[in-house]
């Protein structure tokens, strides 16, 4: 049998369950040769969601309703390896990315040409620039609507998200202020240039923000909720923008159901804005803001901090899940396929 029709493995979500691990099976694909329009891809490295997947796999995510089994994983970078009848632009050997749901957990990606992007190289890093870093360009600039030195706090600073989230902001001459959990995260954002590192574990947020930042945030980008998200609300400055980009907090249970004054009398008199950030609502964006990404990295001007910990194999993407899942995994988690 040609390499090209030898049997791949994927990820398959074939029932809802507490855990991501619980809901998964992973499957062998069977060979077929890609039909017209369509591209294969060996898949190098995909990036872990943990948050998501295990939104995912609780049927917990309102606008995503899944038939079993779905194939899951967001997000993975390779190189082309057949091409399909009709298909212009791509060349055998290509790197290309995916960020289309569903092609992200494969060893083998197979879908219409459309699903795929070229990128300057297979690697960990363009990955998460693809993914990670459209997203974090976004939230700051097009939801946040950031301008050249406002004040911008950042919570999970340390994450996939957050330390680009960092870069970029400071990028842009804001005074970034970098909330994260431990001190290895903290030393991390230190050095990434963080004007001031808040571990919640150690500080309380709120009294930080209060002492040392009394004109309030300009800019806060938050995807822990909880007490972060009650501290930058707390501390916003007139026409802040609050962007919320996600809840991890809440992943531990049910949502934390809080009796306070509705939202309104924290947002009126400051003309304050609480935004959502969803990424997949702003496809249109996506090129230019890859290509920025790609020009400042290749310029040096921003790093990409791989989560030390090695994954190898499809077998391996449930155990990176957990990880990520644990709080202690700093920059983003990707599994070597
Ligand atoms: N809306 C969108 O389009 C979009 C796009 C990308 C990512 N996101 C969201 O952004 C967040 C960051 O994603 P990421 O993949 O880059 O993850 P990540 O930030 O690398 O990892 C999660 C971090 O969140 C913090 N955290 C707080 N409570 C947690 C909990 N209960 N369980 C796990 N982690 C918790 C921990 O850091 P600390 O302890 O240091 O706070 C942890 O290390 C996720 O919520 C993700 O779903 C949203």
């Amino acid at each position: 049998m040609p390499e090209a029709l030898v049997t791949s493995r994927a990820i398959q979500l074939v029932r809802f369950a507490a855990s991501f691990r619980e809901a998964i099976d992973i499957v062998h694909v069977p060979a077929r040769a890609p039909m017209a329009g369509e591209l294969q891809v060996r898949n190098r490295f995909c990036g872990i969601n943990g948050i998501f997947d295990t939104q995912i796999a609780r049927d917990a995510v309102d606008y995503i309703k899944l038939p079993l089994p779905s194939f899951t994983g967001v997000e993975a970078i390779g190189t082309v390896e057949a091409i399909g009848d009709g298909v212009e632009g791509f060349s055998i050997g290509d790197p290309v990315a995916t960020t289309r749901f569903g092609g992200g957990y494969r060893e083998l990606g197979i879908a219409p040409a459309s699903a795929f992007v070229r990128v300057p190289a297979a690697t960990a890093d363009i990955l998460t620039l693809v993914t990670t870093g459209v997203s974090a360009l976004l939230a700051l600039e097009h939801i946040g609507e950031v301008r050249d030195g406002e004040t911008v706090a950042i919570s999970a600073a340390a994450g996939g998200l957050g330390h680009l989230l960092v870069q970029l902001a400071l990028l842009r001459g804001c005074t970034v202020i970098a909330v994260c959990g431990g001190g290895r995260k903290a030393d991390m954002l230190r050095r990434l240039g963080a004007h001031r590192v808040v571990d919640y574990r150690s500080e309380n947020l709120s009294a930080v923000l209060q002492a040392e930042y009394p004109a309030g945030l300009n800019v806060a980008l938050d995807s822990v909720s909880g007490g972060i998200f009650d501290a930058f609300l707390t501390n916003m400055a007139p026409h802040g923008r609050l962007v919320v980009s996600g809840a991890a907090q809440d992943l531990d249970g049910k949502p934390e159901i809080v009796s306070a004054p509705r939202i309104a009398h924290s947002i009126y008199y400051k003309g304050v804005s609480v935004r959502g950030f969803m990424n997949g609502l702003l496809g249109d964006l996506h090129p230019a803001a890859r290509e920025r990404l790609f020009k400042l990295y290749a310029d040096g001007l921003i790093e990409v901090v791989r989560d030390d910990r090695p994954f190898h194999g499809i077998d391996a993407i449930p155990d990176a899940v957990e990880w990520l899942l644990s709080g202690k995994s700093m920059g983003k988690v990707l599994v070597d396929l």
